[in-house]
This record gives C-alpha cells, sequence and structure tokens, in this order.
C-alpha cells in the first residue's frame, strides 16, 4: 500500500513530540495500519530552533496553507493553535482539496467545529480531534464510539491541567493562587494567555467539542457559563475540606427539562468520589450514561507527549481507513444545543 504522507503544521512541543513517536513507532504503526506514515514536509515560523528532532529531508513552508495544498502531502495535522487566522485558513485548504486533518486546536473546534465538520463531510474526508480535549485521555472515541449503545445523561470533568496543578498545590501547601499560576507557567503547562487557563475558557472550549459528542448537540460554546477559579483562597479550599469537600474547576454538561445545560466553575466535589481523587497536572472526565452507568478516565490532559499520544492515534485511524463522521453523526442530524439559563446556587456549585 502507498505511505500516507503527513503535512506537519506547527513545531512546539507537541509537534516534536509527534514526530519523535511516529519515528519511535514507525514498524508498529505499519504493521498496524497496514501502510508506512511518513512526515513529509513541515510548517514552523521559526526554522533554526533546535527542536531535538532530525528535520532533514522535509519540505519546510512558511505559511500552514502552502503546507495544506501542497501536492506532497496527503493529510495535514494542524498543531498551530488558534481559533482563527492560519490555522483556521489552513484547516479549511487541506478539506477543500479533499485531504484528511487532524487538529489539537479545541478554540478553532469549539468556534468553527460544525462547519468545518460539514465540509470534511461534503467532501468525504475525516476531521479528527482526539488531542483536542483532556489530553492523552481518548475521551472522544470513548463518546463516539466505546459508548454508541448509550444514552449519556450527564458528563462532568476535570479539563484543565494549569487549574488542578493550581488548586492542589493550594490546598495540600496552602500556596496562594499567585504562586501556584506562577509554577504552572514555568513547567510549561499553561497557555500562552493564562487567562484562558484560569478563568475557565480552555476548559470551557473543551466541554463545547465533549457536549456535542455525549449529546449530539452542535457545538456552542456562546451558550456556557464560565466562571474560573482566580478569585479562589487557600481559605475557601479548608472550609471546603472541613466539610469533607474538594474544590474542583469542572467542566458540566447535563441533560435538564429545558435542554442541555454547560457549564464551567469550581465546583465543590465530595472527597469519596473518583473525580476529587484527581491531584496535580491530570485531567479526568465522569460519564453518567444509561447502559455504562458511571464511567471515569484519568490521564494527562496536557505536555507533549501525552497530546501528541492522541495525535498519533488520530493519523493511525486515518492511515488504516477507520476515521468515521467528526462527530458520530452526520452534521445535519446534530440538533442545536438549547441555552439553559444558569440558576447561580446559594453556597457554590456540589456535584454529588
Ligand atoms: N493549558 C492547558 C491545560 C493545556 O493546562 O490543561 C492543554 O490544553
Amino acid at each position: 500500500a502507498t505511505p500516507l504522507r503527513i503535512g506537519l503544521a506547527g513545531l512546539g512541543t507537541v509537534g516534536a513530540s509527534v514526530l519523535r513517536i511516529l519515528h519511535r513507532q514507525e514498524n508498529a504503526l505499519s504493521e498496524r495500519c497496514g501502510r508506512a506514515i511518513r512526515v513529509t514536509a513541515v510548517s514552523a515560523r521559526d526554522r533554526t530552533r533546535d527542536r531535538g528532532v532530525d528535520l532533514g529531508g522535509l519540505t519546510w513552508f512558511d505559511d500552514p496553507v502552502a503546507l495544506a495544498r501542497s501536492p506532497e502531502i496527503d493529510c495535514l495535522v494542524e498543531l498551530v493553535g488558534g481559533s482563527d487566522g492560519p490555522a483556521k485558513a489552513a484547516v479549511e485548504a487541506a478539506l477543500a482539496a479533499g485531504k484528511p486533518v487532524v487538529t489539537a486546536n479545541k478554540a478553532l473546534l469549539a468556534h468553527h467545529g460544525v462547519a468545518l465538520a460539514a465540509l470534511a463531510e461534503e467532501k468525504g474526508v475525516a476531521l479528527a480531534f482526539e488531542a483536542s480535549s483532556a489530553g492523552g485521555i481518548p475521551i472522544v472515541k470513548t463518546l463516539r464510539e466505546a459508548l454508541a449503545g448509550n444514552t449519556v445523561t450527564r458528563l462532568y470533568g476535570i479539563l484543565n491541567g494549569t487549574c488542578n496543578y493550581i488548586l492542589s498545590r493550594m490546598e495540600m501547601e496552602g500556596l496562594t493562587f499567585e504562586a501556584c499560576l506562577k509554577d504552572a507557567q514555568r513547567l510549561g503547562y499553561a497557555e500562552a494567555d493564562p487567562t484562558f487557563d484560569v478563568e475557565g475558557y480552555d476548559t470551557a472550549h473543551k466541554l463545547a467539542i465533549l457536549t456535542s459528542l455525549a449529546f449530539g448537540t452542535k457545538i456552542d460554546a456562546e451558550a456556557i457559563h464560565v466562571e474560573g477559579i482566580s478569585s479562589i483562597t487557600p481559605l475557601d479550599l479548608k472550609m471546603a475540606d472541613e466539610l469533607g469537600y474538594r474544590i474542583k474547576l469542572l467542566g458540566v454538561a447535563e441533560r435538564t427539562k429545558a435542554g442541555i445545560e454547560q457549564r464551567v466553575h469550581p465546583t465543590m466535589v465530595p472527597k469519596s468520589s473518583a473525580i476529587a481523587q484527581v491531584m496535580g497536572v491530570l485531567n479526568a472526565v465522569t460519564v453518567d450514561a444509561d447502559a455504562v452507568r458511571e464511567l471515569t478516565l484519568v490521564g494527562p490532559g496536557a505536555g507533549g507527549d501525552p497530546t501528541a499520544s492522541a495525535v498519533v492515534a488520530d493519523i493511525a485511524d486515518i492511515a488504516r481507513g477507520t476515521a468515521g463522521l467528526p462527530f458520530g453523526l452526520p452534521v445535519a442530524r446534530l440538533e442545536t444545543a438549547a441555552r439553559t439559563p444558569m440558576q447561580r446556587h446559594e453556597g457554590g456549585y456540589y456535584v454529588r
């Protein structure tokens, strides 16, 4: 069989890890997929930076759109980031040219996921995004494929490693929010603009994607009620502790009488719950569904290798021809998400 030729847009931490993993697993992947996977071209702003990977023999493009259109590639892997601009233009160019796309870009999907899925469907190619939500946790494939026989009633999760790291250290060590945020930035967990992490927007982007998969609704990030963790103090955590709770920043989506409600906020979770055990930069997602009952997946939600693990899984799906419809349903069948006004509960939020 002919090799799948990959064009890799973006050579940051995740991009370099993707190259390393594809190299390390070259033989295993080619056996699993029945064909070789080969990165033939890349695009990145800085050609000179040492990324610790061999870039010899690869064609360089300055512009990800030119990479997407290049006849040297069959599949675009977009790791540029940003909801608009070059990332969006490159993904659109690849899909329009009938090339499948793998992306880790949660902001792009949260804002344009429905339109991009419609374009992919029209062209009969894959748009795969396992890495866009909860990093290394295979929650996209779990919701779309493994839980196909279920009706989901509720989904909630820790979807931002930076916030969970900050809350964990504040709780365990009594440190301030500011001190913990500095460490998260130093360790490379936080987004370039950490407001996205700590004010809950990164969680909201990921929740918007998971809600669509869990409930068959169109992504609607605007419908999400969002509160972050920047006003949480060590005293709040201590008070919660005395009552038998931990405070976690959760993204929650649930079926209510009025429709699907989506919200992001600091939440009191009982210390005995599965989600309360998750400390540090990890992510976790709990799904309540009729057949499987309750399922919790825990794992690394950020970082080069864990995120690249999910990117490579999508590349493998495309190589072996098993990538299905982006949201598991034709876009025309996705329902419009109801916008339910949030009721602020006195004394904070709880999840039982
Ligand atoms: N800044 C994100 C986090 C990275 O802390 O979880 C992964 O999207």
